[in-house]
């Protein structure tokens, strides 16, 4: 960012005070973003972790508490939700509300929950229309009502920055024989909020592609993936021990979130950071 007087300003050192709701904190991705935004956020900041276990997303809760930010005044609660579901959206909703503060002067929503879809059968298998909006619902649906319930819930003024992340893939910019609703919901996604961040200047919006992670996800798509050459390249690079680990491509969305340079509705690779 530049200041007004034109200089070119160095990294923030911290994301000041924030509510930062993320989804998908339980595992993966989703909880190193918890682990990093607990570190850089300002004393008196809130995180608000959503997923379905509520066993996993307490241990998280539990290991964010005890660390030293935790103990410096940051509240973190969960909402152990399906987020695929209406009644989901108004209890993330509320339960922001009930931990934002006047004194808060940053929103960060990351939307990262997310499913693989049935990668074991091609385009011509998707017969099944409820088995393709059942998936929109949950990766496409719900990221867009969510960014939008929140943004209602906290409309823009004077003092506080928005900010909305959404965890993208190459799959939303390259086909992947298989993966038809992933590639599908991925794309839409990233068009989504582009539209958003053509629509909403002031806000800050991002598609952060994550790179290939060593997660659940990632078993599923060794195992399951019906074409064998793709099936074939990500067994090697699991072989090849060529996966990021969760903590490194969320280090490189620290940078990009402290920096804020990206240009708004951008989709970022992990590796040209
Ligand atoms: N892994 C990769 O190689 C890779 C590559 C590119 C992009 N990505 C993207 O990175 C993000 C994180 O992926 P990951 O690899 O960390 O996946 P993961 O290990 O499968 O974790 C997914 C997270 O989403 C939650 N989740 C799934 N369905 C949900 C639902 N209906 N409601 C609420 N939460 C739900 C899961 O918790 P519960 O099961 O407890 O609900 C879990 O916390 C995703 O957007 C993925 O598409 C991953």
């Amino acid at each position: 960012p530049r200041s007004s007087i034109g200089l070119i300003m160095p990294p923030a050192a911290d994301l000041g005070r924030a509510l930062c709701v993320i989804t998908g904190a339980s595992r993966g991705f989703g909880r190193a973003v918890a682990l990093d935004l607990c570190r850089l956020v300002q004393p008196g900041s809130a995180l608000v972790l959503v997923a379905r276990s509520g066993a996993d997303l307490r241990a998280v809760q539990a290991e964010l508490t005890e660390s030293e930010a935790g103990r410096a005044g940051l509240k973190v609660e969960v909402v152990a939700a399906d987020v695929g579901k209406l009644e989901s959206l108004e209890n993330i909703v509320r339960t922001s509300r009930d931990v934002f503060n006047d004194e808060m002067e940053k929103i960060i929503l990351i939307n990262n929950a997310a499913s693989l879809g049935d990668v074991s059968k091609y385009v011509k298998g998707f017969t099944d229309m409820a088995e393709v909006d059942a998936y929109l619902s949950l990766n496409v649906s719900s990221a867009m009502c969510l960014t939008a319930r929140l943004l209602q819930a906290f409309p823009a003024h004077a003092g506080l920055r928005r900010c909305v992340i959404n965890v993208s893939s190459l799959c939303a910019l390259q086909p992947f024989r298989s993966w038809g609703l992933y590639c599908t919901g991925k794309a839409a996604r990233d068009m989504m909020f582009k539209v958003l961040a053509e629509e909403e200047p002031e806000l800050r919006v991002l598609s952060y592609s994550p790179g290939p992670l060593d997660t659940q996800m990632q078993v599923e798509a060794r195992t399951k993936t019906a074409d064998p050459s793709i099936k074939k390249t990500f067994s090697n690079m699991f072989a090849q021990g060529q996966l990021l680990t969760c903590e490194a491509s969320s280090a490189k969305l620290m940078k990009l979130l402290l920096e804020d340079k990206f240009t708004s509705g951008e989709h970022v690779d992990v590796f040209d950071v």
